[in-house]
């Protein structure tokens, strides 16, 4: 089916003076906090959740779980078929989704926007249908080193597929990348380059619009990664000008199960389907068929409706607050966190960027002599949830000699009495161990 394009706006500047979450134009995490059921939990000793690992997946605010709600208790019904009333709301409702997730990060066409199950998927997507169809023999891709496994795998099976070669940016040990490597390797004249806006290891956040322009310049398309960007700074995809851009929507306050990939128009047009079944065609006939218009060419099958309204709730709840604020708000917090915690624990390892400017809310940490995942158990018992082990990047952790890091992270709901739980949960993992050093 089709749906007229609407003009898409820009990112949403955010709620008007009456909104009590923010005050003197920052985001007041105490209130926003309310919003989020499950924060109001607490372990089985009593104690107050503190979800410090946003990073592996954000919660969910009552305005997301009721969208999902409201979908199931009163207009449950499969999309683009029902000739009654139900089934024309949960199309308006899947498709107003689409306009809110264009809106969101500034795409110039909600048409540009195809649901996916997640980032994964969504590169997946481009790997197995622009890969297959345009990378031969020969061909580079150029990555980086500090890649999430779901923007390396998918390329390492496609050059392995094509006799193809991949190429990796490098970072210094601070967790930059090394954009004069980067220039060098452009002179081998790459078919893509894929990248990460915002590492969800270290949380550096990448030049993406620079590094974009250089891939151009050299002739390259460009894949963005923006699982640990979107719910946390503000996108715009024009001002970005890469080619494909993805994320998750789990990560961005929205439900498991929601993503998207945006692309450039006459590219998705050009690329063949990816999976294929019902939804994305326009005629099927016993030996051949014609394949339906972007986004829904990509999108075979009953697609997650439920999870994809609430992607839609959740990029109009962000908006709202304002990405500008949220992004704010996480770069005080870890002007705030990076000190206190060198301060109460000077052992401390710290990884990454310690630039706020240039980091997301992401504290990657090791305590020496206990391994990480000792560290988030004592953790776990005194409320504080954190992530150990390789978060997905394992090249990243071999390049910084690292077996596992524990790691912290933040999202809109993240306040500094979590920093300070967080230190004072060191300190008892500490006395746990018998670590009584610096
Ligand atoms: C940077 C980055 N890319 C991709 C992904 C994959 O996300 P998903 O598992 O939702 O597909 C993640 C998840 O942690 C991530 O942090």
């Amino acid at each position: 089916m089709t749906v007229t394009s609407e003009p898409t706006t820009a990112i949403g500047a955010g709620a008007g003076a009456a909104d009590p979450r923010i005050r003197d134009g920052r985001l007041v995490p105490e209130v926003i906090r309310a919003e989020f059921p499950i924060l109001a939990t607490t372990n089985a000793s009593g104690r107050p959740l503190v979800y410090l690992d946003s990073a592996s997946t954000s919660q969910k605010p009552q305005a997301v779980i009721d969208a999902m709600d409201t979908y199931y208790r009163e207009y449950n019904a499969n999309v683009h078929r029902g000739i009654y009333e139900i089934g024309e709301r949960s199309t308006a409702a899947y498709e107003a989704a689409r306009t809110s997730v264009a809106r969101f990060i500034n795409a110039p066409d909600r048409h540009e926007i195809v649901f996916t199950r997640n980032a994964t998927e969504a590169i997946n997507l481009v790997a197995y249908s622009w890969g297959r169809k345009n990378i031969a023999r020969g061909d580079v891709i150029v990555l980086t080193e500090m890649e999430h496994h779901a923007n390396l795998v998918p390329w390492q099976i496609l050059v392995q597929e094509k006799d193809a070669d991949l190429e990796f940016i490098p970072i210094t040990d601070d967790g930059v990348l090394r954009l004069d490597v980067f220039e060098v390797l452009l002179r081998l004249k790459p078919r893509l380059v894929a990248f990460t806006h915002v590492s969800n290891t270290l949380g550096t956040i990448n030049p993406v619009a620079e590094m974009t322009r250089m891939a151009h310049e050299a002739g390259a398309l460009v894949l963005i990664d923006g699982a640990q960007a979107v719910p946390h700074v503000p996108v715009d995809v024009q001002a970005i000008d890469a080619d494909f851009y993805v994320f998750s929507g789990h990560k961005m306050l929205a439900p498991t199960g929601s993503g998207a990939l945006w692309g450039r128009r006459q590219l998705l047009e050009s690329m063949p389907p990816f999976l294929a079944g019902g939804e994305m065609i326009r005629e099927v006939h016993l030996r051949r068929s014609d394949f339906n218009e972007i986004p829904w060419k990509f999108e075979a099958g009953t697609p997650d409706i439920a999870a994809e309204i609430g992607l839609g709730a959740a990029a109009d709840y962000l908006g709202a607050l304002g990405m500008g604020r949220v992004r704010e708000h996480e770069r005080e917090l870890l002007s705030y966190a990076l000190p206190a915690l060198a301060a109460a624990h000077p052992d401390l390892a710290l990884y990454g960027p310690m630039d706020p400017g240039i980091r997301g809310g992401v504290i990657p940490f090791n305590i020496p002599g206990i391994h990480p995942h000792d560290v988030a158990q004592v953790l776990d018992r005194t409320g504080v949830a954190v992530r150990a082990g390789h978060h997905c990047t394992m090249p990243l952790h071999e390049r910084l000699d690292l077996p596992a890091t524990a790691r912290a992270s933040f999202n809109v709901y993240t306040t500094r009495a979590d920093i300070d739980a967080l230190i004072a949960g060191i300190a008892e993992v500490k006395r746990v161990f018998g670590v009584f050093g610096a």
